[in-house]
């Protein structure tokens, strides 16, 4: 019997990734041999005659398919398949996504969906994580999994001369880190994604006063002359880590005397090939500082690893402890809850000896891209408006960003290789149909590219309400904006939530001008574009525009609800948000 299993994921932030990985690692655990890969590397002409195949698929933008499935989706969407194609497949899904977003786990459903239209068969039912679990996705990942392994247990024996690898035993390392013979002389970094472009920072200067809660910067880059990106596009940034934090964490794990010798990185099992973005020959240090995240919230193999090197048998059995189901809620309140990263994990466990730096694939995530609107529409410049995270736990160290500590740190001249890529946003084709732009917060970075292209468009029908705290002191390109209007090229309505007792949000103000709004959107057939955090603001703006909608129309609520849902599905109501 062939004991082969496929493990498919779309990930977009890593955490789909690390799933499929843990399935992978609990395969080999019950002598599965397993292939994992990303849906859109995965040779996809397999799939008719494929092992079963377990898919584990995360949700973007506004219930989007992760970048790196987009193409698997789009092959498994053509019209031309016989109806039958796939009645060889067995598949499940684990689908990845947090029910504060309208479109809750879409992908993973509508994935499921198509499966089964093709005429695959699910061998076990499909499994649905969600962010808002108190346990994150773990907090439903792991019953699916006991499930899982039932049913494939059953269907696929272990061999009659073999057992469950214990989980006492320690699995080889992801990647080897070999030491390389050759010659070397460029400083290994990272090898540069296809379509990166190289950018030089031209400014990084705080937008917020000094006595702000929040440092929001204004970051230039400039890019070749005459190149211009679209409105509504995103910039993808890959940040570092820190040299110094870098030299602390060698030397915590002991690591400081190989950390600049080059190494090749290989894979030890032919189905997990090492990324490409690897540069080869490389250095411990490089990784560290520029493809792995350790200073990031860590995944619970972390503390199974950690185990396995623990010379002190009471942290021993706590680390073995968080790794159990009984052992969650523990978990929770000591890593999950006061946000701790990985680095303060092995600090805290102090007893943990020699781990081999071969691990280090396995004890950190990996290092992702972070996504910034563009904010400018000109050439030879991109413009960034981001908000520098920092926040307060119960830990006596502030909580920082892994990408706002490195751009707090980027100066004039800094070469900076990011990537362009099309956001969700576009602009109505006709400049007579008007824009009403709402954008709290760093949600205005992308109202300011689309106001700009409009502008030179020729159109005056554009809508800006802007909010923030307070007038004084983060009012977000307050100057671009006032000059827009003296042009009579904007209409801008502002809410600073604080500068009066009563709090004032986006949604009260576009409440006050219900009348105004509700023409523009029935009678003009606007086009609304709602963007920044993805806490309560989208939801209150949403509703806001229902009641709008259902006073101007003489609607039921239901109706209004459907009214915006139409617009959504019309692609005249665009929601771009954050956590
Ligand atoms: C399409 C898109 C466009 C974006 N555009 C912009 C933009 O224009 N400007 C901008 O500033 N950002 C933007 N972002 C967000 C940006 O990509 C990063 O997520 C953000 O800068 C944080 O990255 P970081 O590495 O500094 O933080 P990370 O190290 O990734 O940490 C962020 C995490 O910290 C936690 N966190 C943050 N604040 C708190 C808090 N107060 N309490 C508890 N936990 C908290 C949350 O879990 C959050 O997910 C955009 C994101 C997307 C997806
Ligand atoms: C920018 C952004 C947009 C998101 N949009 C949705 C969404 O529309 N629906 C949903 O269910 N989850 C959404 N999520 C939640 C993610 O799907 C969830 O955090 C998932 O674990 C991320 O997996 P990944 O790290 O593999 O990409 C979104 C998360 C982010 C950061």
């Amino acid at each position: 019997m062939d004991r082969r299993l496929v493990v498919l994921y779309g990930s977009q932030t890593g955490t789909a990734k690390d799933v499929a990985e843990r399935v992978a690692r609990d395969a080999r655990r019950r002598r599965f041999r397993v292939l994992v890969s990303a849906m859109d590397d995965y040779d996809r002409t397999r799939l008719i005659d494929e092992a079963p195949v377990i898919f584990v698929c995360a949700t973007m933008g506004d219930g989007e398919e992760p970048d790196n499935m987009k193409a698997f989706w789009k092959f498994l969407l053509r019209k031309s398949w016989p109806r039958d194609i796939l009645s060889n497949l067995e598949y499940t899904v684990f689908a990845l996504g947090d029910s504060s977003y309208d479109k809750f786990n879409y992908p993973g459903k509508k994935l499921h969906k198509r499966l089964q239209q093709l005429d695959a068969r699910p061998f076990y039912p499909k499994g649905e994580g969600d962010d808002q679990h108190y346990l994150g996705i773990d907090g439903t990942l792991d019953p699916w999994l006991d499930g899982l392994w039932q049913v494939l247990l059953q269907r696929f024996p272990l061999p009659p001369d073999q057992e469950i690898i214990s989980d006492q035993e320690l699995l080889p390392p992801k990647y080897r880190l070999v030491p390389y013979q050759g010659k070397s002389t460029a400083p290994p970094t990272r090898s540069a994604a296809p379509g990166t472009i190289a950018a030089r920072v031209q400014c990084n200067t705080r937008m917020t006063t000094a006595i702000h809660f929040q440092d929001v910067r204004h970051v230039v880059f400039s890019i070749d002359e005459g190149v211009r990106h679209r409105p509504g596009d995103i910039v993808r940034l890959m940040p570092s880590n820190n040299a110094e934090n870098v030299d602390a964490l060698l030397s915590l794990m002991g690591w400081m005397a190989q950390a600049d010798d080059l190494v090749l990185v290989e894979n030890t099992d032919p189905d997990s090939p090492v990324p490409a973005d690897i540069p080869q020959p490389t250095t411990l240090r490089a990784l560290l500082t520029h493809h792995l995240s350790p200073w990031s919230r860590p995944r619970r193999y972390l503390f199974e690893l950690l185990s396995h090197f623990a010379t002190d048998e009471q942290q021993r059995d706590k680390l073995v402890e968080f790794c159990t189901a009984a052992g969650q809620d523990e978990l929770y309140s000591y890593c999950h809850r006061p946000k701790r990263h990985c680095v303060e994990v092995i600090q805290d466990f102090f007893a943990v000896r020699n781990v081999p730096a071969t691990y280090c694939f396995d004890l950190f995530p990996e290092m992702v891209a972070r996504d910034y609107s563009l904010a400018s529409y000109a050439e030879g410049k991109l413009e960034l408006c981001i908000a520098l995270v920092e926040y307060k736990t119960k830990l006596a160290a502030p909580r920082r960003g892994i990408a706002s500590e490195w751009i707090r740190t980027l100066g004039k001249g800094d070469a900076v290789p990011l990537r362009v890529v099309p956001g969700t946003m576009t602009l109505p084709d006709d400049v007579n149909v008007p824009i009403i732009c709402v954008g709290p917060g760093t949600g205005v970075a992308p109202m300011k590219s689309l106001i700009e292209a409009r502008i030179q468009q020729g159109a005056t029908a554009n809508l800006l309400v802007f909010g923030c705290r307070s007038k004084a002191h983060d009012f977000l390109f307050e100057a671009e904006w006032q000059k827009h209007v003296d042009a009579g090229h904007l209409d801008l309505w502002t809410a600073f939530s604080r500068d009066q007792p009563a709090k004032v949000y986006v949604q009260h103000v576009l409440l006050q001008h219900g009348p105004q709004v509700f023409d523009w959107i029935h009678y003009r057939g606007a086009h609304v574009y709602v963007c920044g955090s993805s806490n309560q603001m989208p939801t209150d703006v949403r509703n806001a525009l229902t009641l709008i909608v259902q006073n101007g129309a003489g609607l039921t609520h239901e109706q209004a609800v459907e009214y915006v849902a139409g617009m959504k599905k019309a692609r005249r109501y665009h929601e771009e948000t954050w956590s």
